[in-house]
């Protein structure tokens, strides 16, 4: 995913979710993990089992996103994302900024982890 030029870093993050789109993304990297980084998700959170870790540049900590398809389904987990539905009393911090095609993708990836 480009982190071996880090000058480009920046860049490269930006364009995540174009090339998640386009599927211009390494073939090892689902489009709903690109996705996530893309959206800054791993800025809160790790997905231990796709091997995302946290950044650890927010002053807020996530939980480790792991078996969610046990508590979501994919409309729930969708809603909150969007900020449309609470979870046993808490609102999602973040707002999912991204498409609803984008959204969909991510949503699917994530319940597999
Ligand atoms: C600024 C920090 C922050 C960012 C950025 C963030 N989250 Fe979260 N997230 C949290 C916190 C804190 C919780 C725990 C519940 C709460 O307080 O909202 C949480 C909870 C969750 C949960 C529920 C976990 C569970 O076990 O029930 C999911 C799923 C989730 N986040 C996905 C995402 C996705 C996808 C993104 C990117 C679009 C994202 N988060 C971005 C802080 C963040």
């Amino acid at each position: 995913m480009g982190r071996s030029a880090p000058t480009t870093a920046a860049l490269t993050l930006g364009a995540l979710m174009l090339s998640a789109a386009s599927g211009m993304v390494a073939a090892d990297d689902a489009p709903g993990k690109a996705i996530f980084v893309g959206q800054n998700c791993n800025g809160c959170h790790a997905v231990p089992a796709a091997s995302v870790e946290k950044l650890g540049d927010q002053t807020v900590t996530g939980p480790d996103l792991a078996d969610l398809g046990d508590e979501y389904k994919p409309c729930s987990l969708r809603r909150w994302l969007k900020r449309k539905k609470d979870h046993d009393g808490y609102t999602h911090l973040q707002y999912f900024d991204g498409t609803d095609e984008e959204l969909e993708l991510m949503v699917s990836w994530l319940l597999e982890q």
